[in-house]
Formats: C-alpha cells, sequence, structure tokens
C-alpha cells in the first residue's frame, strides 16, 4: 500500500474523505502527552477513575493507548467504528472501551456522557466551518472537568494541504475545498478550515479556553494542550 505522507502513514480509512486515521498507525507526541498525563492522574487521592475521551477515534488507536494507561475511554465518531472498538478489545484483557456513534458538533457530552479529565481530538476540527468548530470547543469545554485538559490539532494553513487552497484570509469564512492534487493525496474531500497557531488561539478563546502549550509540527500542522480558562 502506498505511503501518503512524509511520515509513512498509509490510506488507512474507511469513512470517505476524512483522511487518514493516523491514530491506529502511530502515537504522536500530543498524544503521548495525554498518555503521561492520565498516568499522572492514576491513583490520584481521591481514588476516582481517569476518564477520557477520544473524539472522532475512528478506529480507536488513540483511546487504545489511553485505556493501556489505566483510563476509562469513551470512543465518539460520527461513523460506525464500534466493530473496531470492539475487535481491538477481544484480546485476553479487554480494555473496556466504550463506543457513542455521534455527531460532535451535536452531542451534549456533559449531558450525555458527564465529565472527562482529558478530551484528544486529532486531526478531525478542521472539517468543520469555524463556526462549527467554536461551537463544538464550547462542548468540550462543558464536558471538561476544572482541571480536565484537551489535545487538539488541526491541518495547518502553512502545511502542503495549504498549498493553492482558496479558503478566504478571514477565519470566519475560510471554508473551502484542498487543491485536487492534495484532496486526493491526503484523502480529504469536501470542504476544510485550515489554520495557524493564531486561529487555533481564537477557537480556543471563542470556546471559553485557552491553551497551555501550542506548536507546528514539522509537517505545519498546529497542535495545543489547552484547558478551561480561568476567569
Ligand atoms: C482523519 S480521521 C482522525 C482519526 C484519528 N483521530 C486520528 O487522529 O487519526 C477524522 C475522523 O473525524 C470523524 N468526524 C468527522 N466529522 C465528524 C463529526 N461531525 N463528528 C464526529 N466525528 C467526525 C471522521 O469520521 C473520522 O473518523
Amino acid at each position: 500500500m502506498s505511503k501518503s505522507n512524509e511520515n509513512g502513514d498509509r490510506p488507512k480509512v474507511r469513512g470517505a474523505g476524512y483522511g487518514n486515521d493516523v491514530a491506529t498507525q502511530r502515537g504522536d507526541f500530543l498524544d503521548g502527552s495525554a498518555v503521561r498525563h492520565i498516568r499522572s492522574l492514576i491513583g490520584r487521592p481521591d481514588g476516582g477513575a481517569v476518564r477520557a475521551l477520544d473524539a472522532a477515534c475512528a478506529a480507536g488507536g488513540q483511546a487504545r493507548r489511553m485505556a493501556r494507561a489505566g483510563a476509562l475511554v469513551t470512543a465518539v465518531d460520527l461513523l460506525d467504528h464500534r466493530q473496531d472498538i470492539l475487535d481491538a478489545d477481544a484480546g485476553e484483557d479487554p480494555m473496556g472501551i466504550e463506543f457513542v456513534q455521534a455527531d460532535l458538533r451535536q452531542v451534549d457530552l456533559y449531558a450525555r456522557l458527564g465529565t472527562f479529565d482529558v478530551i484528544v481530538a486529532q486531526r478531525f476540527i478542521h472539517y468543520l466551518p469555524f463556526a462549527q468548530a467554536a461551537d463544538v470547543m464550547r462542548l468540550f469545554r462543558s464536558a471538561l472537568n476544572a482541571e480536565g485538559k484537551l489535545y487538539l490539532s488541526a491541518s495547518g494553513l502553512r502545511s502542503e494541504l495549504g498549498r493553492h487552497y482558496e479558503g478566504t484570509s478571514a477565519l470566519a469564512t475560510r471554508y473551502a475545498p484542498l487543491w485536487q492534487p492534495m484532496a486526493d493525496k491526503h484523502r480529504i474531500h469536501g470542504n476544510v478550515c485550515l489554520y495557524e497557531e493564531a486561529d487555533i488561539l481564537a477557537l480556543l478563546d471563542a470556546g471559553g479556553m485557552e491553551a497551555e502549550r501550542i506548536y507546528t509540527t514539522p509537517f505545519g500542522n498546529i497542535k495545543t494542550i489547552a484547558r478551561v480558562r480561568l476567569a
């Protein structure tokens, strides 16, 4: 099978147009940061379980890493990845990952699933126009514990995906298809909103959150660790 990018990630995804499921192929620094945070919370004095949400989980690669670290994991995706999660859980030591099929633009995470210590949402938010992405940030915020952390990434405007991209410079209206060769290479079909670091900070702000850390990967994608904004 051909490689899709410089990291060697293969075109492994069933949901047409939403790009590659990278999380089942490798964990990156952001995934590892979430896992390290979970480990640091295990055995905390209040004795409570550590809860983690893999938002836009696809086949649940990061859900598995977080479950192995000891978290109680809920994995949510628009598409039905229940069997993938069950298959991953079929070993001798079932991890008990709960799969919920839902549209993250609409599901009231707090009312339906309660609160989380960790929310990971990698390679998803750029599929939404900015206003909808801000709604999702508000839903994430409502489902984060006071001390909770969000691990978020988005495709970068300055990455190769931005080549000949016709999205406007204004974030509120930036929602356009990729240049066809990039759409084909990355299997991203339909409109996207590509981000720079300042745009992600604006997105977090719109959702009532703030960055603890933000960085741009060598590929040009934006990654952030965020928390609920203090009043
Ligand atoms: C590129 S995959 C990312 C999978 C995994 N998080 C990773 O980092 O590799 C994007 C995922 O977003 C999901 N998705 C897209 N729009 C969604 C929505 N509105 N609600 C929930 N999931 C959505 C797709 O079904 C797909 O599984």
